[in-house]
Order: structure tokens, then sequence, then C-alpha cells
């Protein structure tokens, strides 16, 4: 369907070229000020000085020849005002007609892109293990909207939630599950059997699990490095964690949907940071191949710098210095997951606008390499907080937040 600015703008230009007037000074523009009218045309102006004659005449000529040539069913109101400008009001009438037309049409009147693209947006970004707060409404919701929006103008979208489950929490998680409970087998480092099917904890032990670890770790130095450890021989693979790791992904994403399904988010993938695993090394040897990645104090950097920078962007951190990866790793990775198997025309990020700094690295970082198109458009949707009333964002780490499920 033709626009309504477009539906305006042919009866003006109609108006002004019966007048004599190119139709090229009849442009129809949202009014700002919606206090007098909804819509304006400011072109006697610039038609006062190509014809020399007064604006407020153009503007009254052009009004009475648009009222008498049957604009009048669209306008409720059309008046000069000085020096020159038409103020347009849309007739009831004629807005209901319109929208009317529009709830007729299959897809209210939408025009399908001219060129479909596929879209990959990166939204929701649910940490594993810890329960979803209030928080989490905005990935969630808005990233919902823009994957359905584009949809419905024909892209391609794929909706990734890209779980946070690869870091520290699950360190903190199998370290906690030991000193709770040290004669399970996984911890028995010469213990040589199966795993149990069975997970070694519901969903509600699992949340207080998690707070619990990650206070301890604040105060107990000991435990922190041992979560640390544990996280690290989770990540190369080691087969007791991997298989506590998959209890909690069974638990922890159960719950996940469970959530989403409510609030009607639904991704078509549910890969998480830990799908990124396999991508790791060759990437990491073709940073460093390319002579892009190099060490810097014991860990592995890219730089990003560009000439045109106005605030200082430090280097990419793509491996610390115990071999550990880090989130830009696993979001890098991502990357040359995403393009072998989709190859996406464009990424959507929609995450928290703290997170800007690292997403600059990370986009910097896929063009340099060429891991992405240079034309690739690579976005970051960043939002802002929800605050306590201390004006300060919730946590989960300190408990009393708010969850979503409430
Ligand atoms: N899990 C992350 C967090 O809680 C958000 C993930 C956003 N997406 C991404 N590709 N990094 O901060």
């Amino acid at each position: 369907m033709k626009k309504i600015l477009n539906l305006m703008e042919q009866e003006l230009q109609k108006a002004f070229a019966a007048c004599g007037y190119d139709e090229k000074f009849a442009k129809v523009v949202l009014s700002n000020r919606p206090d007098l009218c909804e819509y304006q045309c400011n072109g006697a102006m610039a038609a006062a000085k190509a014809y020399k004659r007064k604006p407020i005449d153009i503007a009254n000529e052009a009004i009475e020849k648009l009222t008498s040539e049957g604009g009048h069913t669209m306008f409720k109101e059309a008046v000069a005002v000085m020096p020159g400008f038409i103020n347009l009001k849309l007739s009831e009438a004629f807005l209901a007609d319109y929208v009317g037309g529009m709830a007729a049409e299959e897809k209210l009147g939408l025009e399908n892109v001219g060129k479909p693209e596929t879209i990959i947006v990166d939204y929701g970004g649910a940490n594993v293990a810890k329960p979803l707060h209030v928080g989490h409404l905005r990935a969630a919701i808005i990233g919902e909207s823009i994957k359905r929006m584009g949809r419905f103008l024909g892209h391609h979208m794929i909706g990734d939630v890209h779980l946070g489950d690869w870091g520290l929490q699950m360190g903190l998680i199998i370290e906690e599950l030991r000193d709770r409970k040290p004669e399970l087998v996984y911890f028995d480092e010469n213990y040589a059997g199966e795993f149990p099917e069975e997970p070694p904890f519901t969903i509600g032990e699992l949340e207080e699990i998690y707070p619990a670890a990650s206070a301890k770790s604040k105060e107990d130095e000991a435990f922190k490095e041992r979560a640390h450890e544990a996280t690290l021989r989770l990540q190369k693979g080691y087969a007791p964690f991997r298989a506590i790791w998959r209890h909690i992904m069974d638990v922890s994403v159960a719950d996940l949907k469970k959530n989403y399904a409510s609030l009607n988010v639904e991704f078509d993938l549910w890969k998480g940071e830990s799908d990124a695993e396999p991508y790791i090394n060759d990437m990491i040897q073709m940073l460093t191949d390319k002579g892009l990645a190099y060490e810097s104090q014991g860990a592995l950097v890219v730089d990003v710098v560009q000439d045109t920078d106005t605030k200082e962007i430090p280097p990419c951190l793509i491996r610390k210095s115990d071999g550990a990866s880090l989130y830009a790793t696993s979001d890098l990775a991502t990357i040359v997951e995403r393009e072998q198997d989709f190859h996406p025309d464009r990424y959507i990020y929609v995450v928290d606008k703290r997170q800007g700094m690292h997403f600059e690295q990370v986009f910097r970082v896929s063009k340099k390499a060429g891991i992405v198109k240079q034309d690739t458009p690579m976005i970051f949707l960043g939002f802002g907080t929800m605050n306590g009333k201390d004006g300060k964002p919730f946590k989960t780490r300190e408990g009393g937040v708010m969850r979503l499920e409430a």
C-alpha cells in the first residue's frame, strides 16, 4: 500500500500543478508543531523565490485547489499560516478508510523487502544455572520484536539465544558441588565408569548452589582458584566435568525454555558459548597466521584501533595466559560458526549497552581477520538497564532481585 505521506503528497502535487507551480514544491512532512497540525507542507516558501510571489498567497492558492480538487475528502483541515506554511490534518473518514484497507490486506499493506536478507538476531543471552530476573525482559522482548518485524518484512530471521554456558559460573557450580557432595563419582579422579543419567541436583537446588558458590568465591581465594581451574578443565574437555555440565544444561535449559515460552519468545537456535568451542583453536591459529594475534603479558591479543577513533579502544583479548578462552573468544568463534552455517547478510546483537566496547572489539576483529565480509553490517543494539529504587541496575548475585518467573 502507498504510505499516507505519499498519498497526501500526491494531492498537494496536483494542487500545486493546477496553480502552475512545479510539483517539486509540494513536499509533505510530519509536523514539527503537533499542537497545530499533523502534517505540513513548507513548499510555498521555496516556490515564492522561484515565482516571485508572496509565500502566503501561494499557500492559499494551493489550498483552494486542494479543497476543490477532491483533496477535501482526505483533509479535515488545510490552512495557510504566515509566512506561508500549509498546515494539514487528516480527516477521520480518510483514516478509517485507509486503516480498513490495511486490515483487508494480507500483511497490513506492507510490501516485502526487495532483497530478503539472512539476519542473525542474537538475543536473550541467558546464563545457564542463573535464574532469569526481571532485567532479562529487555533482551527477550526487544530481540523478539526485532526478529518478528524482520520476518514480517520478508527477511530470513534466525534468532539465537546464545546461552552463557561456558564461563566461570560452571566452574563455580562444579566446585560448590564438590564441597557439598564430595562422594559423587565426578570427583573421583580414578573413576572410569559411566556417569549417571540422573542429575545430582534439581533446578531448585541448582539455583541455590550458584549464588552460594558466587558468594563463597568472593571471600575464599582458594575456592575461586579451584573454580577457575575447573572451568578450564571443563573447556578442555575433562569428561567428569563435561558430565556435570550436561546435567546443569539439562536442568537449567528446561527451566529457561519454560520461562521464555510464557513470554511467547521463541528461539530458532538454542546455541550457546559452548558450541563455539570446536572452532576456537582453528580461529586462534588463523588470527596468529595472519599476524593479527600476538602475545602481550602472556595473553594473546589483537589490536583493533583505527585512525578515526575518538576514544580509546583497547586490544581484544583472545586467550588468557593460563590458556582459558574469554568472552570475546567465544563470540568470535561463534561468528565463524555462523558464517559457515548461515552466511548471514547481517548480524544484530541485542545486549545490554554496557557491553558496547566488547562488541566493538569483536566486530573489528571479525572484519580485520576477514571472518565476516567488509560490507556485512554488524549491529550492536544496546539497551539500558532496569534499575532498582536505588537507581542501580538489578543484580542476581546479590539476591533479592525480582525473578522473571514472578
Ligand atoms: N550471556 C551474556 C551476559 O549475560 C549475554 C550474551 C549476549 N550475546 C553475545 N553473543 N555475547 O552478559
